[in-house]
C-alpha cells in the first residue's frame, strides 16, 4: 500500500460507547437500579493495578457504583472464594470481575466458576462460554474480543466472507474472538493460529483481517501481512525505556512501523483495543443490572 493506513481510533470509539452508557446509567438510577461493579485484585502486579484503577475510575465517571477490593498476595483460595460468594449475594453489585492473572497459588478456574454467571461481566464462566458458542444473547461476551468486534463495525470494516486469522488461543481473547468472527455477526472464515502453528507467517499472509493476541512485543512483522489487510493489535506489552519517567513504554504485538506500510487499517497501541475493553465492561455491567433487575 502506498497510502498511509487508516488508524482505527479506539479512544474515540470507546468514548462514544461510554457516552451511551452514561445515559443508560442515569435512566436506570432514576428507576432505582444503579448498576454496580466489583473489581477484585489479588496481589500487586503493577499492570493489573493500572487496569483495575481505570476500571473503577470509569465506573465513577459514569455514575456506576463500584467497589475495588484489593487483597494481599498471600490471600488463600478459600478467602478469595469467600469474597466472591459475598459479592454474589450483594444486591448493590451486578458485575464481578477478578483481575487476571492471580498469584500462582490461586486456582483461577475455580474462582471463575464460583462467580454467579448472572454477574460474570468478564464472560469467563463456563455458562457464558457456552452461551457465546450457542450465540445465546443473554450471555456475557468477554470484553476484549467484544471490543475488537465493535471497533471493526464502527470503522466500517466488513468481516462477512473474509479470511480472518486470530493469533492466540486464550480464553480471554483468542477463542472468543474466533467464535465472534465466525458467528452470525461476523460471518468470517476463521483460522486460529498459536505457538505450535507451523509457518505462521504463511498462514497469516492469507488473512484479510489479522487479530494479534500473542503477548509478544512487535511479533507480527510486515512479512506476515498481505497488502491491504486490516490489523487489530490486542497486545499491551511493557518495554523498558529509560527515556520515560515510568521506565517503560507500551507496545503491541504488531510491529507498527513496518506493518503500517502494508495494511489498509490498523489499531494503535496505546489507544486502540485497550480503551474498548473497559467500555465493553461498562456495557456488560449495565446489561447485568438490567437482566438481574428485569428492566
Ligand atoms: N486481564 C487481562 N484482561 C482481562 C480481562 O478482560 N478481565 C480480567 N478479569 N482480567 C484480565
Amino acid at each position: 500500500m502506498s497510502d498511509s493506513p487508516k488508524i482505527i481510533d479506539g479512544k474515540a470509539t470507546a468514548k462514544a460507547v461510554l457516552e451511551q452508557c452514561r445515559v443508560e446509567v442515569a435512566e436506570l438510577t432514576t428507576q432505582g437500579l444503579r448498576p454496580g461493579l466489583a473489581v477484585v485484585l489479588v496481589g500487586s502486579d503493577p499492570a493489573s493495578q493500572v487496569y483495575v484503577g481505570s476500571k473503577t475510575r470509569t465506573c465513577e465517571d459514569l455514575g456506576i457504583y463500584s467497589e475495588k477490593i484489593e487483597l494481599p498476595t498471600e490471600t488463600t483460595q478459600d478467602e478469595l472464594l469467600e469474597v466472591v460468594r459475598s459479592l454474589n449475594e450483594n444486591p448493590a453489585i451486578h458485575g464481578i470481575l477478578v483481575q487476571s492473572p492471580p498469584p500462582p497459588h490461586i486456582d483461577e478456574d475455580a474462582v471463575v466458576r464460583a462467580i454467579d454467571p448472572a454477574k460474570d461481566v468478564d464472560g469467563f464462566h463456563p455458562e457464558n462460554v457456552a452461551k457465546l458458542a450457542l450465540e445465546d444473547p443473554s450471555g456475557f461476551i468477554p470484553c476484549t474480543p467484544n471490543g475488537c468486534m465493535e471497533l471493526l463495525k464502527t470503522a466500517g470494516i466488513e468481516t462477512s466472507g473474509k479470511e480472518a486469522v486470530v493469533i492466540g488461543r486464550s480464553m480471554i481473547v483468542g477463542k472468543p474472538m474466533a467464535l465472534l468472527l465466525m458467528g452470525r455477526e461476523g460471518n468470517a472464515t476463521v483460522t486460529i493460529a498459536h505457538s505450535r502453528t507451523r509457518d505462521l507467517a504463511t498462514v497469516c499472509q492469507r488473512a484479510d483481517i489479522i487479530i494479534a493476541a500473542i503477548g509478544k512485543p512487535d511479533f507480527v512483522t510486515a512479512d506476515f501481512v498481505k497488502n491491504g489487510a486490516v490489523i487489530i493489535d490486542v497486545g499491551i506489552n511493557r518495554i523498558p525505556d529509560s527515556s520515560k519517567k515510568s521506565g517503560f513504554r507500551l507496545t503491541g504485538d504488531v510491529d507498527f512501523q513496518s506493518v503500517s506500510k502494508k495494511c489498509s487499517a490498523i489499531t494503535p497501541v496505546p489507544g486502540g483495543v485497550g480503551p474498548m475493553t473497559i467500555a465493553m465492561l461498562m456495557k456488560n455491567t449495565i446489561k447485568a443490572a438490567r437482566q438481574i433487575g428485569n428492566v
